[in-house]
């Protein structure tokens, strides 16, 4: 028998708030041509009093509880990922377990910015191979708004807060047709200077803010992207032209345009939800993977590639059978 992680529900959640590029443009050097043109971004949700990292997290994990049908008591593990938790200590992910109401599991954030998913749900699946985890939470929320620089154009109108989930559970079965099949990261931190924040509490004992040199960042990603989608590709042992779906991370519509036509794959089989959300960080793959399946996009039995990239650098991709 093989045990696999499969995929039990999704959830996501938006702060109230949602600020148009046009709104933006109001209070920053910038304009919607601009931002829609370079970026593929019509909008994105801020966090508002009261909306954190960790209310989003929770609020995206009831409902991929929901999807799954199971109950917070269900669940022995949960990894949230995150570079904008509440607070510097205790991990976000406990946060969300008391708010669940969970008096035991296992429970940790991962740092690994806007890779963090990935990095996440490969932990998760790792430990629910081994028998380690049963049923998992795998979270990624952030609320990028409250490390922004408002006063820096090149970044402040790329970001946007929200929270993404899923449910994993283990399962075994003869063939080990479903489920994640096969997961691959990297991170390389020699680019650290071209993607950071510019504080933290053992060096500056501030929060810092975002400092980013976007268009070295481009390059890499789409070099970065390929080169993980081929390998988890090839470690399933599959091709680019069984995957129904690309659930990418949402950076940048021009990467995501590069990434495909380079894998020559059909830009219709790329899930794309940065229009609307911006880069939500470690929360993009979940959102978007959750929109796809609530669209009815993603169907029972469909080939999935989850794939991102971000700071560090880090990057890494998995696939899944759903
Ligand atoms: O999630 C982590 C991974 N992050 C990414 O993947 C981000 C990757 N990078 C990108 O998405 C793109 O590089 C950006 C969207 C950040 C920038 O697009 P670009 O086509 O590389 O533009 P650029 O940086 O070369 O800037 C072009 C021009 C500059 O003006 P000059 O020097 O040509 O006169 C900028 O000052 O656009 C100007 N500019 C803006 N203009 C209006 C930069 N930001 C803005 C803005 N509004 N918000």
């Amino acid at each position: 028998m093989i045990r696999r992680s499969i995929l039990l529900g999704t959830g996501s959640a938006l702060p109230v708030r949602a600020v148009s590029n046009a709104e933006l443009a109001q209070t920053v050097d910038t304009s919607d041509e601009w931002i829609v043109e370079r970026t593929g971004i019509r909008n994105r949700h801020i966090a508002g009093d009261g909306e954190t990292t960790a209310t989003l997290a929770t609020d995206a994990a009831r409902a991929a509880l929901d999807a799954a049908g199971l109950t917070a008591q269900d669940i022995d593990l949960i990894i949230l990922a995150t570079a904008t938790p509440d607070q510097t200590f205790p991990a976000s992910a406990t946060l969300v377990q008391a708010a669940l109401g969970i008096d035991d599991c296992v429970a940790f954030d991962v740092a690994a910015v806007c890779s963090g998913f990935l990095y996440a749900v490969t932990v998760a699946d790792s430990m629910i191979r081994s028998g380690a985890a049963n049923r998992a939470l795998v979270i990624g929320s952030e609320t990028f708004s409250r490390i922004l620089d408002w006063e820096d154009r090149t970044t402040c109108v790329l970001f946007g807060d929200g929270a993404g989930a899923i449910v994993l559970g283990g399962e075994e079965s003869a063939d080990g047709a479903r489920g994640i099949l096969a997961a691959k990261l990297h991170a390389d931190g020699r680019h650290n200077q071209l993607l950071y924040v510019d504080g933290g509490p053992s060096t500056t004992q501030t929060v810092g803010k975002l400092r980013m040199k976007g268009q070295e960042v481009f390059r890499h990603a789409v070099v970065n992207l390929a080169g993980v989608l081929t390998e988890v590709m090839a470690m399933a042992d599959l091709s680019t032209a069984d995957i129904d779906w690309l659930i990418p991370h949402q950076a940048n519509a021009r990467i995501l345009d590069a990434t495909a036509r380079k894998l020559k794959l059909s830009p219709d089989r790329v899930v794309m939800t940065v229009d609307r959300h911006a880069n939500t960080s470690a929360a993009s793959v979940p959102l978007a993977l959750d929109v796809a399946i609530r669209d009815g996009r993603v169907q029972a039995g469909d080939l999935l590639v989850l794939e991102a990239m971000g700071g560090g650098f880090t990057w890494g991709a998995c696939v899944l059978r759903v």
